[in-house]
């Protein structure tokens, strides 16, 4: 039986294994306990609580506007449903880019008040700083290189990323910076295949892609887009698992004709 099965909790240690055995790792986002208790009963791997919260939570157009106690209150919500899955914790824009050492009391924060079991945080060489002093405090990094999001003002779009091989050069070494400076594992989000699939040969420490296709250690997503709640995004990368977003429109439409007309509630729903 493969190891990740038979695993009680998900370490940085068990996805080191995973990719040297050849099994991919499974990640996807969360915010909140109902959903982290569903997701972690499936058997995921590992729960990325996401500044994505920022849109998909607190409708938000960009990642930026979530602070440290917002992402805190989301990872400690997850931390309590969640009994196997390693739970990694974005670190939110401004609280790493500054100086290392807020970097670490940001980190210190994460990893105290919510009980996350790891943080990630985006770029290359312009954090490594800041990666090397929140590891030295024995809190495990994870990088993400590609788009990033919390960039999203100097580039402009969300398009692919690392098309131009100067870009791409860079990216792989950014990726080699991180490994060597003691990160467990990097997201690439948005990139050409190749290059990831690249990266991920680069590199000992486990590649899990979002849109940077299959030649990677794993791949995450974020759990409102597969699940269809978003009927608005609609990038290529996406596989919908669910149409919720039309489920819950008729269940909240029944429930209002439901009421209106009188029918809820009836006899045996009342005391
Ligand atoms: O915030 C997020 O959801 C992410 C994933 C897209 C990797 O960083």
């Amino acid at each position: 039986m493969s190891v990740h099965k038979n695993v009680k909790r998900v370490t940085t240690k068990v996805l080191q294994t995973m990719k040297n055995e050849g099994q991919k790792i499974s990640m996807l986002t969360g915010y909140d306990y109902s959903m982290a208790r569903i997701i972690d009963k499936a058997g995921i791997d590992v729960i990325l609580v996401g500044d994505s919260a920022s849109n998909v939570m607190a409708g938000h157009e960009t990642t930026l506007p979530i602070t440290l106690n917002e992402m805190i209150y989301h990872a400690s919500s997850v931390v309590r449903g969640v009994e196997r899955a390693l739970i990694v914790v974005d670190m939110p824009f401004g609280t790493y880019q500054g100086n290392s050492r807020e970097a670490l009391s940001s980190a210190i924060r994460i990893m105290k008040e919510s009980g996350g079991h790891a943080v990630k945080l985006e770029g290359g060489r312009e954090v490594i700083e800041s990666v090397t002093r929140i590891l030295s405090a024995g809190i495990p990094v994870m990088g993400h290189l590609g788009l990033t999001p919390q960039s999203i003002y100097k580039f402009g779009t969300y398009v692919v990323r690392a098309k131009e091989s100067d870009e791409a050069r860079e990216l792989i070494e950014d990726a080699k910076l991180l490994e060597a400076s003691g990160c467990f594992a990097i997201v690439l989000e948005k990139i050409p295949s190749e290059l990831a699939t690249e990266v991920a040969k680069a590199v000992n420490i486990p590649i899990i892609g979002i849109g940077a296709g299959n030649g990677v250690d794993g791949q995450v997503l974020v759990v409102h887009d597969m699940l269809g709640i978003n009927n608005e995004f609609n990038p290529r990368f996406l596989r919908k698992y669910h149409n919720l977003y039309q489920e819950m429109l008729g269940s909240f439409q029944r429930y209002i004709e439901d009421v209106k007309s009188g029918d809820f509630p009836n006899d045996d729903e009342s005391y």
